[in-house]
């Protein structure tokens, strides 16, 4: 299947719920509770859209950023049909040429335990202490 990977490529607010709710187990929002479209333009750097043959949305990550050198990873999502083929891997690639082009120099993710063979393994992310509040 001929996946294509569009840096700041086309996203619609119902594409982004459902594939959310499919990848995190979620209820399924709607535009007017989760807007991405709105979110992703105002908050972030950039975000990277897979799409497949068909144009159906399979993958998705955004990158929020701090304006300057900090970058951050959120929400890495495949769709569970077309896991385990290198997607979330490319999804990741596309968002650090994305941060570096920009000028960032630093490019943040938080995962659990399970998700260390994807980020460090596969991804190359390098350990380091991080910290977190849960609100
Ligand atoms: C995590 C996720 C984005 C990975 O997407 P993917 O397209 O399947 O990833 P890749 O095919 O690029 O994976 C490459 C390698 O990373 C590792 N890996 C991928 N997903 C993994 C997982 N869920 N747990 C542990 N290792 C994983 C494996 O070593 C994998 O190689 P393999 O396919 O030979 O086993 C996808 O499983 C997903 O959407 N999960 C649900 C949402 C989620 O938890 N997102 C992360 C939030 S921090």
């Amino acid at each position: 299947m001929r996946i294509s990977y569009g840096w700041r490529g086309d996203i619609s607010s119902r594409e982004l719920n459902a594939l959310h709710a499919e990848a995190f187990e979620t209820r399924l929002f709607d535009e007017a509770e989760w807007n991405w479209t709105a979110m992703c333009e105002q908050h972030s750097l950039g975000w990277v859209a897979a799409r497949n043959e068909d144009d159906k949305l399979v993958g998705f990550v955004n990158v929020p950023w701090d304006g300057l050198v900090h970058a951050w990873i959120q929400d890495t999502m495949v769709a569970d049909a077309v896991r385990h083929q290198g997607i979330g891997a490319r999804l990741i690639a596309v968002a650090v040429e994305g941060a570096r082009s920009a000028g960032c120099e630093w490019l943040h993710v938080d995962f659990d335990d399970d998700l260390r063979p994807f980020y460090f393994g596969t991804c190359g992310f390098t350990p380091t202490n991080a910290g977190l509040i849960a609100l």
